[in-house]
């Protein structure tokens, strides 16, 4: 989908980096591999900082500088060997941002992850760009959360503003009775909190926009996403809803990315609800889980689309080529995985369905650890899950 028509105008802004420099990620894990995975294709070189040695993107990259992420030295270590510098993580220390960004180029900014690394703050600027969240308030006391958890009804969700991942950092509150309780544990994170309205939604959505430096705006189609436990199962594409909400998903995510002067990724993540309203939940600066199915789905992929714009080229068609459902791996799926993966052909697929395995190179298969993921294409996204269902890979749920 195309952005508005200063694009041609804004042509000429903004550097552009050419294949053959390097790509500094802070962050080694699965997203900054398949940035490196994508970037090396077209003939940049990446250097990655991250603590945990053979990190799965130090794996790809050319080199991985090992230390803490807070790290002055070596973030300007990673400045020195890098042309442009991205992240894969929104939590990056504001110093080493700071000094990321006066030692090398940092396309995307210090703004946005100080907006994106605080709900409030995210809040506010998605109502800014004229995008509907959940109704939400600032909670500073016990006394108060009672007041606003009455005024918005049960159940209600607390959140700490920062660090939440996963589920983590958030308690619903399913009654009153709970308040001081959810009150004193996420206040122990030291951290503003937000309590949000509790949103039935019909169905959870995500729409993954790019914008570069030269303005273009492009989103990639809206992904069905469901969660197990809080961490995303499944993103189902196209999702099973109207063309006109997709429509409307990708427009808002758009919208957000214009407004915020995003370069790079954003990753919308929203709540639909029965009579067909958009509601944003959170939004991360960064490739996403629920965009992984771009990787064979669609011309362009996120990790290339990202690349493209952190470096100034024109982004790709994100168009998407085949239905498909994304499942991700974790720990408890390594092993079914991998016993389907060494079938004979006949026994793996079902007709006309193809699944494509991505795996991080993580060594310990943890319990709820993201290890990989699988791109299954077929003709319909319920062939898709058909399939899903029919395979004992995802058996272990919990
Ligand atoms: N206000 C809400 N109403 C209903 N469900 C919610 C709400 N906030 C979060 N959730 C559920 O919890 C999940 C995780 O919340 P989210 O804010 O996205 O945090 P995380 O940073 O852990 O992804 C969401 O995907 C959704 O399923
Ligand atoms: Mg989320």
């Amino acid at each position: 989908m195309n952005g508005n028509s200063n694009d041609l105008m804004k042509a000429s802004e903004g550097k552009v980096i050419r294949p053959g420099g390097t790509i500094g990620v802070l962050g080694g894990g699965q997203l900054g591999r398949m940035l490196a995975l994508a970037g090396r294709a077209m003939g940049y070189r990446f250097v990655t900082l991250d603590p945990t040695p053979d990190a799965p993107c130090g794996q790809v990259a050319d080199q991985q500088i090992v230390a803490p992420y807070h790290d002055v030295a070596a973030a300007k270590q990673l400045a020195e060997q890098s042309d442009v510098i991205t992240y894969e993580f929104e939590n990056v220390d504001a110093d080493v941002t700071t000094l990321l960004m006066e030692q090398s180029y940092v396309p995307q900014g210090s703004k946005l992850l100080y907006t994106t690394q605080h709900r409030l703050r995210e809040k506010r600027a998605i109502e800014a760009a004229g995008v509907k969240v959940a109704p939400y308030a600032e909670i500073t006391s016990a006394a108060q959360l009672r007041t606003e958890a009455e005024r918005f009804g049960t159940p209600c969700v607390l959140k700490t503003a920062t660090g939440g991942y996963d589920g983590k950092g958030q308690w619903v509150i399913r009654s009153l009775d709970e308040v001081e309780a959810a009150y004193a544990e996420l206040s122990r994170a030291k951290t503003e909190l937000v309590l949000e309205q509790f949103i039935h939604f019909e169905k959870e959505l995500s729409v993954i926009a790019a914008r570069s430096p030269r303005g273009e705006v492009k989103a990639f189609p809206a992904a069905e996403n469901i969660h197990v436990n809080n961490i995303l199962h499944l993103s189902i594409v196209p999702a099973r809803t109207a063309a006109s909400i997709q429509q409307e998903a990708e427009r808002l995510a758009m919208r957000i990315a214009e407004s915020l002067d995003i370069i790079g990724l954003i990753a919308v993540e929203m709540f639909l609800t029965a009579d067909g309203e958009l509601f944003v939940n959170e939004l991360a600066p960064r490739p996403h889980n629920s965009g992984h199915y771009t990787m064979e789905a669609c011309k362009t992929s996120q990790f290339e689309q990202h690349v493209r714009a952190i470096c100034n080229l024109p982004l790709g068609s994100t168009e998407l080529m085949t239905p498909v459902v994304m499942g991700n791996i974790l720990g408890q799926h390594v092993e079914p995985l991998l016993d389907w993966m060494v079938k004979p052909e006949s026994e793996q697929m079902a007709p006309g369905v193809t699944a494509k395995v991505h795996l991080y190179g993580k060594q310990e298969a943890k319990h709820n650890r993201k290890m990989g993921h699988v791109n299954v294409l077929a003709e319909s996204v319920d062939a898709a899950m058909q399939w899903i269902e029919a395979s004992n890979i995802w058996e272990a749920k919990e």
